[in-house]
């Protein structure tokens, strides 16, 4: 079975490119998101691609359908594994990432997932920004990205349940907001690796629990024992 799990690169670029030295491919695939592309920009994906790594380029995309079909395109000249879009910028745009990643993608389908409802937003910051319910929200999102043509969504471990329940068993998960039960940080939305493959998670999404790990190996070990 291949690894579920995803490292979340969010590092200055000699870190990012001296831990992915130390991993393996078959153990993970890598997320470059804004802050390692703004440094580093294509280059470092084609890097990290050169190395046999599967490349997650997490830039959460939302704008207007003309510019994200645009920057779906340059994702998949890069060879990108996933990438995705805020669900949020609507089903126009979400349409128009789809039909993107069919004209562009190389033989190999980049897949495009949407993000729900980012895991470090709970329910009193949801309200400010006027959600009442994160729950109804999420699935909301999550059905209009099934609707464009979406292979998944990024979500909480905490909906992964619903989501599947809800829009069927081969929608992609996609969770970060992974945790030990006593290390919360920035998320609030949060789950172990373990519940979150338990309650259907397809790939786990790792950071600071890796990146900040003593010895980050040993814990990508520890971890895939955790959901193998
Ligand atoms: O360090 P940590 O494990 O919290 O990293 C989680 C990663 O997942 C970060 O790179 C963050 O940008 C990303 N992410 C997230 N919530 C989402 C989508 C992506 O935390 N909804």
């Amino acid at each position: 079975m291949s690894s579920p799990l995803i490292v979340a690169l969010d590092l200055e670029p000699k870190e990012a490119m001296d831990l992915a030295k130390k991993l393996d491919p078959e153990d993970c695939k890598l997320k470059v998101g804004s802050k390692l592309f703004t440094s580093s920009g294509p280059s470092i994906v084609n890097s990290l691609n050169d190395m046999g790594f599967k490349i997650f380029l997490d830039l959460k995309f939302h704008d207007i359908p003309n510019t994200v079909y645009g920057a779906i395109q340059e994702a998949c000249k890069l060879n990108v594994w996933m990438t995705n879009v805020h669900c949020s910028g609507g089903l126009e745009m979400i349409k128009s990432a789809k039909k993107s990643m069919l004209e562009n993608s190389e033989s190999t389908k980049t897949i495009v997932v949407g993000v729900t409802l980012l895991t470090s937003i709970g329910p009193t910051e949801a309200k400010k920004i006027g959600i009442n319910s994160v729950k109804n929200q999420t699935i909301e999102l999550a059905r209009l990205a099934k609707e464009g043509g979406l292979d998944g969504v990024v979500c909480s471990p905490q909906e992964v349940k619903n989501i599947k329940q809800n829009i069927g068993r081969e929608f992609l998960t996609v969770t970060p907001g992974i945790r030990r039960r006593s290390s919360k940080g920035d998320q609030k939305r949060i789950s172990t690796a373990q519940e979150a493959v338990k309650n259907g998670s397809d790939y786990l999404v790792i950071g600071r629990p890796i990146t900040e790990s003593k010895n980050p190996v040993k814990s990508i070990k520890s971890l895939l024992k955790e959901v193998l």
